[in-house]
């Protein structure tokens, strides 16, 4: 047992490399970098967060760590009843794994299957892992239905019946009948209205609390992270560029990009003055990426040494990693002066 351990996670140097094909005889010439070395690890119990804009990877990352897609390189090693080292379980192992990691999809239309009732979708997994008799599948699918809100008339209908809100019941009721340790959460809210998004993010707080579930939960702006994660990593273009406490990063960003993420979320206040967005231009290709820091040429601060050497992911207080040139430089100016100021 390795329980004593607090993390529940350790992701080394993890790659995950798109072949692209191309030209009259698809010769593989080129590969889209979607996640290009990245390592943290997540603690038990807690919800940390990825964010980033469309494209810089999370998904991806989302779908190594449950072994959905295969990596390039790097490993994965889980601490759950015993430790599973993800990249080389046998069939058995694997099969036990998958009960104890789940996930919860964006968009809660394309990922329930239509013509599958609400019942046989939660299901799915109980008759998936092979080790529970009907009675037990039942009973099961009946009380995981009712602590997501969903009544029991609702386990005979058909997903296309309910609103975008349900189907997410739906789909955390799928996610979580097999009573995991571990949720990868992807984009879970942004599909949905925000009057909705809050109730969603409540009944996931809710299932942390009783059941300790750890989660990494991914979404692509910093404003829901704030509340609902305990440590946020923030990604561009396949790598991460910063990783902190949620208060210590909100408090002051030390990477040119979280501090422009931060910068584009608008203002609870209407009275409150407007800060420049300091996040211009679209994100590059992960095929054909910038030399040096992959963040220079949408960079304020970038000097000739970004352009030619890429930045090394470091640890530069205690916790708190950031792969930026400056990063030192950056987390000696005042709060807020950054907004200000040519490094
Ligand atoms: N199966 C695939 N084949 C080829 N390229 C892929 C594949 N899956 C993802 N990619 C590419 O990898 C990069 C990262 O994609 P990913 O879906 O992980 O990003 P994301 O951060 O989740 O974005 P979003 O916020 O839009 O969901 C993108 O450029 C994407 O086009
Ligand atoms: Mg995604």
């Amino acid at each position: 047992m390795t329980k004593s351990n607090d993390f529940i996670l350790e992701v080394k140097d993890l790659k995950k490399y798109f072949p692209v094909k191309k030209g009259a005889f698809r010769k593989t010439k080129k590969s889209v970098k979607a996640v290009d070395g990245v390592s943290f690890s997540i603690r038990r119990g807690e919800t940390f967060g990825l964010v980033g804009e469309s494209g810089s990877g999370k998904t991806t990352t989302g779908r190594l760590l449950l072994r959905a897609i295969e990596p390039t390189e790097g490993s994965i090693i889980y601490h759950l009843d015993k430790e599973y080292d993800l990249l080389s379980l046998d069939k058995n192992a694997m099969k036990e794994f998958r009960k104890r990691a789940q996930m919860i999809f964006q968009d809660p239309y394309s990922s329930l299957n239509p013509r599958m009732t609400v019942r046989d979708i939660i299901a799915e997994p109980l008759i998936c892992a092979q080790d529970f008799d009907r009675k037990t599948i039942t009973e099961r699918v009946k009380s995981i239905a009712a602590k997501c809100q969903l009544n029991i008339e609702h386990l005979r209908r058909y997903p296309h019946a309910f609103s975008g809100g349900q189907r997410q019941r739906i789909g955390i009721a799928r996610a979580l009948v097999l009573m995991p340790d571990f949720v990868v959460c992807d984009e879970p809210v942004s599909a949905l209205d925000v009057s909705i998004q809050a109730q969603i993010l409540n009944l996931l707080k809710d299932f942390q609390e009783e059941l300790g579930l750890t989660y990494l939960f991914i979404a692509h702006d910093l404003s829901v992270v704030e509340h609902t994660c305990d440590r946020i990593g923030v990604m561009y273009l396949g790598r991460l560029v910063e990783l902190a406490e949620t208060e210590s990063l909100f408090y002051k960003p030390l990477h040119p990009y979280t501090e422009a993420l931060m910068s584009a979320i608008p203002a609870a206040n209407p009275d409150e003055v407007m800060r420049p967005v300091l996040l211009e231009g679209e994100i590059p290709s992960p095929i054909n990426q910038p030399s040096g820091c992959s963040f220079h040429p949408r960079c304020r601060y970038a000097e000739e040494l970004c352009k030619h050497e890429r930045p090394e992911w470091r640890e530069i207080e205690e916790g708190r990693f950031v792969a930026c040139h400056y990063a030192e430089k950056l987390s000696l100016l005042g709060v807020d002066s950054y907004m200000n100021v040519n490094v």
